[in-house]
């Protein structure tokens, strides 16, 4: 069978080469790919953007693809799913109605109070001056952020009440975020250690998969500006079995009953950022999609099939899957360009390493192919993951690797994975 997927990125090179591993997959397309998939055996890119919705329902039809696997929220919160399976071609993501988890924090925060689970404490604005009247009545540090999709970057920490009118400002009259600032969620700031829980979902049903732990942050011991993610490691150790228990009890199985009485039962990957003190939890939001970079350590670990998972979803048959991991950690480091997560260089050509060991994998994100030489085309631009029997070996696998890379500018954290090994 041929599949697609939707998306450019490391996640989307993961979730492509993943797919191609099996027997029953003849090609795995990616719309519109990267230098990486570009290069991988049994793996096309097609250069059709990843939201235009009318040429993809072509290229399925055409080439008559069994499975459609979106990666980005972009197309998922616009609906690519529900005009896709419109169209009769089996695919994996959620609806717009259940995507909107991420595309509206609010929306989010609302549906946290309305079923139950736990969060921080928020209030959402339309408009500057009553923003700005809300920001004389509470503690500091708070946090901001931008209502709808900005890539991971519309968060920001206010230490006090003078960062914060500097927040406002930035989101409503400066526009930092476009149309996704239009409103904000004020919200209490929370302490504790962040996980990611990501499961495939169905209806009321679950398949969790392995744990994993990100670095948001740009600078060494998570300092600096947030990106979408500096590095991943899977397991997380802070996800134990009993916080594993009360994630699916007080999160997970709250969301997808709230879903189904909204009539928008949730299928795909669901993604809760949680944030975790003292056995308790809390929700610091939904994405509706795998995470990037925890998709590449997570995928590296898995060794049944994904292509079999997301039909077994599609089809309501999650209870007969059985899902295979590696007994073995990961770790996966991203190497960006210089300046991210703001401006950053493009078109610098890498250097690739040769050959590597089958414990490591080195996918690529933002990278294009052209006249044969690999060039940067994005802020995060490979991820170097590797395998090792605890943690601190995939750690020192994933950074040799990195030291097979280079390219002009390019840098990366050195701690990744340091809050599990600590
Ligand atoms: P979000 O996109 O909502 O997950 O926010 C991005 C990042 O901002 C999170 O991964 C946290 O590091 C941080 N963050 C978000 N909300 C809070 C909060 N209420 N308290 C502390 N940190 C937060
Ligand atoms: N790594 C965080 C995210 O995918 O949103």
């Amino acid at each position: 069978m041929q599949i697609l997927v939707i998306g450019s990125g490391g996640r989307e090179h993961a979730l492509a080469w993943k797919s191609a591993q099996d027997e029953s997959v003849s090609n795995v397309f990616v719309c519109p790919g990267n230098a990486g998939t570009a290069l991988e055996d049994k793996i096309t890119n097609v250069s059709i953007d990843a939201n235009d919705f009318l040429a993809i329902e072509n290229f399925c039809v055409r080439e008559s693809i069994k499975l459609v696997i979106i990666g980005p929220e972009q197309p998922l919160v616009m609906g690519m799913t529900d005009y896709l399976q419109g169209k009769g071609i089996n695919t994996f993501g959620p609806s717009q109605a259940a995507a909107q988890l991420e595309g509206s924090k609010t929306f989010s925060k609302d549906f946290f109070i309305k079923y139950g689970i736990p969060t921080a404490a928020y209030a959402s604005f339309d408009d500057f001056g009553s923003a700005r009247h809300y920001l004389d009545t509470i503690e500091y540090p708070t946090v901001i952020k931008a209502d709808g999709l900005a890539a991971g970057k519309g968060v920001i920490i206010c230490s006090n009440k003078e960062e914060a009118i500097a927040a406002l400002n930035s989101i409503f009259k400066d526009q930092a975020f476009g149309e996704a600032g239009s409103r904000v969620v004020i919200e209490e700031f929370l302490e504790g250690e962040e996980a990611s829980f990501i499961a495939v979902v169905s209806k009321d049903k679950i398949i969790p998969l392995a744990t994993s732990q990100d670095h948001k942050a740009v600078g060494e011991g998570d300092i600096g500006l947030n990106t979408g993610g500096m590095g991943a490691y899977s397991p997380a150790p802070i996800i134990d079995e009993d916080i594993n228990r009360k994630i699916i009890k007080e999160v997970m199985e709250p969301t997808m009953a709230g879903l189904i009485s909204e009539g928008s039962p949730y299928l795909g990957f669901l993604y809760a950022g949680l944030m975790i003190k003292d056995g308790e939890l809390k929700v610091l939001e939904f994405n509706c999609r795998f995470g990037d970079p925890e998709t590449q350590p997570i995928l590296l670990r898995l060794e049944s099939s994904l292509v079999d998972l997301c039909l077994a979803a599609i089809n309501n048959e999650l209870d007969s899957y059985s899902i295979k991991w590696a007994d073995k950690h990961s770790c996966g480091v991203v190497i960006a360009s210089e300046g991210y997560p703001e401006n950053y260089a493009t078109d610098k050509e890498v250097t690739l390493p040769e050959q590597y060991s089958d414990d490591m994998k080195l996918f690529h994100a933002g990278t294009k192919l052209e006249d044969g030489k690999v060039l940067t085309s994005g802020g995060r631009v490979f991820c170097a993951t590797a395998l090792g029997d605890d943690l601190k070996e995939a750690q020192t696998k994933a950074y040799e690797l990195v030291n097979m890379v280079s390219f002009d500018g390019a840098f990366n954290r050195t701690d990744i994975g340091f809050k599990g090994i600590k």
